[in-house]
């Protein structure tokens, strides 16, 4: 798949000094087309509008905005480029508050700026973009090993129902929860996906079904409000979603509908399974109540798309996560292996097994 985000190196970039591509994924399915980011207001826009878009795909942006945002300072003073981190990993922080993965990232290239010691600006900038190509290479290669994992629950012939996009587009691989689908396709299982549209922003029949088409995996797209229905139909046995913020105690925060969808398996007997790296959790949480819950703007609801569908100066609530509670997640698939049955104490041993 062609990748969601890229740096391009100074020798190839358009303005000689270095740039971050990526997929304007407001514009899938209808246009394929790619930004290149030069400045971090830029890279700031592209998340909270959602260009980029994805928990782990968004740490990755964030850590790329940083090397971005250090672009100009890589002559400066040391403390003039430490003055330039703190102001540009502070204003990411901004963007979008519920994937930890971003907060994840961003702590990740403050530590090693920190480590650098005495350095001078231009090795401390060469540092952390190597750090966030690492931190690229990381994504992608937990995403194939989540695959790997998880495949193993889904068998032949099986229906599966997912939410939101948590596919390549959402990562710097193949995804968290479209990776065990496509690790279990892989295997010549026989999958067929339904695709939850995801209101409001649309992002299960944009992005999750322009994956799996382009995949060549049967897919179906339903409304969110359908999902309950498709369940008492008998025609999914699987639910899989990705995650942007998990707890200590496997609460896991994804995008609104994600509990609706969780309950609904409980009451349908479906086990309903979530797909995350170790970056999406956020141990420091003892449970999903602290989780911070973005809430977007009204015009997502009232006039989705640029059409109005709701009265003038109607009064609206767009939170765009919620949390599905630990109790009703039968697995949590993390790059390191399964967390089955979902507890505090099974969430610690497979992230911090020593
Ligand atoms: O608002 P979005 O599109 O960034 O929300 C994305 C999701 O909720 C995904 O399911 C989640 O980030 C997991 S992506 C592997």
């Amino acid at each position: 798949m062609h990748p969601t985000l890229q740096w391009i190196d100074q020798s190839a970039a358009s303005n000689g000094l270095g740039l971050l591509r990526m997929i304007d994924q407001t514009l899938l399915p209808t246009e394929f087309r790619e930004i290149d980011c030069e400045t971090v207001e830029q890279v700031w826009e592209a998340i909270k509008m959602l260009r980029v878009r994805g928990a782990p795909a968004i740490g990755v942006a964030a850590a790329y905005g940083v090397v971005v945002g250090l672009l100009s300072s890589r002559e400066s003073e040391a403390s003039e480029f430490n003055r330039r981190l703190v102001e540009v990993t502070e204003y990411f922080a901004t963007s979008r508050p519920t994937a930890v993965n971003l907060f994840w990232a961003l702590d990740r290239m403050r530590e090693v700026a920190a480590s650098c010691g005495d350095a001078d600006s231009e090795s401390i900038w060469q540092r952390l973009l190597a750090e966030a190509k690492a931190i690229e290479l990381e994504d992608r290669e937990m995403c194939a090993a989540i695959g790997r994992h998880g495949a193993e629950l889904l068998q032949d012939g099986t229906g599966v129902l997912t939410h939101c996009n948590a596919g390549g587009l959402a990562t710097a691989g193949d995804g968290t929860a479209l990776s065990v689908i496509f690790a279990a396709a892989a295997q010549g299982k026989q999958l067929q996906v339904y695709a939850d549209e995801t209101r409001p922003l649309l992002q299960g029949a944009r992005l999750t079904a322009w994956e799996l088409q382009q995949r060549d995996i049967p897919v179906t797209v339903i409304c969110d409000n359908m999902a309950g229905w498709v369940m008492k139909e008998r025609r999914v046995q699987a639910i899989v979603t990705g995650a942007d913020r998990i707890a200590a105690n496997g609460d896991a925060a994804n995008k609104i509908g994600t509990y609706s969808v969780a309950l609904l398996a409980r009451a349908h007997g479906i086990p309903f399974y979530v797909a995350a790296p170790s970056s999406t959790f956020d141990m420091s949480l003892a449970t999903g109540e602290d989780i911070p819950i973005e809430e977007r703007k009204p015009e997502e609801i009232t006039h989705g798309f640029g059409k109005q569908t709701a009265p003038e100066g109607v009064n609206t609530y767009n939170p765009a996560f919620d949390v599905a509670p630990a109790d009703h997640i039968a697995a949590i698939v993390t790059e390191r292996g399964l967390i089955s049955p979902v507890t505090s104490e099974n969430v610690r041993k497979v992230l911090s097994p020593s």
